[in-house]
């Protein structure tokens, strides 16, 4: 079996998703779910759904290599970033090149960086007047959705669509194709 780490640091619903598109996979499994918040939703719906999940301090992972160790010895095949809002330590991108992958709820380059995540992105948007916005999944590196691109998808905005109506067009994107994204990477 491949298997997938996931790093959540919210409410977890495309982590849900993840793990119910692989649940009775012949060849992927979710072994692992990880997050840095202890009353994050993710964990509620890792219990629900029977997957193992932890939390775990934010010093073990930015000061220190216990968490990169204790992954190393996971081996994971491709680590995914669904909704997590820490900064990917140098060591971890030059531990897995190429297996961390992130969504962002936006078309990046617009509306990437520090303090560009959820809610706060699709305020942006709608002050910008955008008539599209999207999903981004691309590699993580050491910078905020900075790294190289896997895909793009696009919805269309209507100019009354509000910031929790834009949140809900790019979520349905992001579930609809994230775990097939996941699914195509880990195939090659
Ligand atoms: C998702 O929209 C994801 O793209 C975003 O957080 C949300 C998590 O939702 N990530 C970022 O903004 C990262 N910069 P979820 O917890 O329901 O999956």
């Amino acid at each position: 079996m491949k298997r997938i780490v996931l790093l959540a640091s919210g409410s977890g619903s495309n982590a849900q998703k993840i793990i119910e598109y692989f649940q009775d996979h012949d060849s992927i499994e979710v072994a692992l779910v990880l997050s840095n918040k202890k009353t994050a939703g993710v964990l509620d719906r890792c219990d629900r759904l029977g997957v193992p999940a932890m939390y775990f301090n934010p010093s073990s992972f930015s000061g220190s290599n216990r968490l990169l160790e204790c992954l190393l010895g996971i081996e994971p095949d491709l680590i995914v970033l669904a909704g997590f809002l820490k900064l990917i330590p140098s060591s971890w991108i030059e531990a897995f090149p190429k297996k961390i992958i992130n969504i962002h709820p936006a078309l990046l380059p617009k509306y990437g960086g520090k303090g560009m995540y959820g809610m706060n992105v699709h305020r942006k948007v709608k002050e910008e007047k955008e008539t599209s916005s999207g999903i981004s999944i691309h590699y993580a590196d050491a910078r905020y959705d900075e790294g190289a691109l896997i895909k793009q998808v696009s919805c269309t905005l209507n100019s009354d669509d509000e910031p929790e109506d834009i949140a809900r067009k790019v979520l349905a994107l992001e579930h609809e194709h994230y775990p097939q994204v996941i699914e195509s990477l880990l195939a090659d």
